[in-house]
């Protein structure tokens, strides 16, 4: 789309400009394509060159569900489910809210498998993935329960940070089970229907809870 505009410019451009020589008048019009396109903050030619959110929707379900079916054993509900949701959001245009997704009772490589295989699927291969998809684990990142404060607003900066960098985050939390406690009560503002809070949009952020 954007390539498109960029083209249409650059011949619509010359023809009002006919006292420039031809060959000169396109190097110029060249130029200035390929500065618009850097310019705008999610191009085409910016997110090959330099690193820039992935805000294609490049999720292909169907490629989820073989690698779904084929590393978490008999789950077909819950596969069901974190399907539906994902398509859900995915092709919203505007999700109200983002996508939140909790699991329960599972063995621990259930659900990292799940998680590891949305991370896996949800961006483009050549923009290194690992600057959207954000774990947390409670061990490594809030091990001290006196620390609970400093942990809520350091969470809370991180995500409004990271999601206005880029909406379509994903935020993996793993071992719940020892989370301190009072520190999702602080992220859950962002989890709910809010078009948006202080001027960030959370509806395309994704957050999984293990
Ligand atoms: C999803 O991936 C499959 C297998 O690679 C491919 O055949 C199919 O066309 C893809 N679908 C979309 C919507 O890209
Ligand atoms: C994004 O999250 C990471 C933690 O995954 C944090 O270190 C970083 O500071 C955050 N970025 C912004 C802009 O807040």
């Amino acid at each position: 789309m954007r390539l498109m505009k960029a083209a249409v410019f650059f011949f619509l451009v010359p023809t009002l400009t006919p006292a420039l020589d031809p060959l000169s008048t396109s190097v110029f019009m060249g130029g200035a394509a390929v500065v618009w396109q850097l310019l705008s903050p999610h191009s085409w030619l910016k997110c090959s060159l330099l690193e820039c959110c992935n805000m294609k929707d490049t999720l292909n379900l169907s490629v989820i569900k073989v690698d779904l079916e084929r590393k978490v054993f008999g789950q077909h509900l819950a596969i069901q489910i974190v399907l539906r949701a994902l398509s859900a959001n995915m092709y919203s245009k505007r999700p109200r809210k983002p996508l939140v997704m909790s699991f329960h009772g599972w063995t621990g490589t259930g659900k990292s498998f799940v998680s590891s295989i949305i991370a896996k699927n949800l961006y483009q291969l050549n923009i290194p993935r690992r600057r959207f998809v954000h774990h947390f684990s409670t061990v490594l990142h809030f091990p001290h329960l006196s620390h609970v404060h400093l942990y809520k607003e350091q969470l809370q900066n991180w995500i409004k940070g990271n999601v206005s960098a880029c909406p379509r985050s994903l935020f993996i939390f793993s071992e719940m089970d020892q989370m301190p406690h009072g520190l999702i009560d602080s992220i859950m503002p962002f989890l709910g229907y809010h078009e948006e809070i202080d001027g960030v949009y959370y509806g395309k952020a994704i957050f999984l809870f293990l």
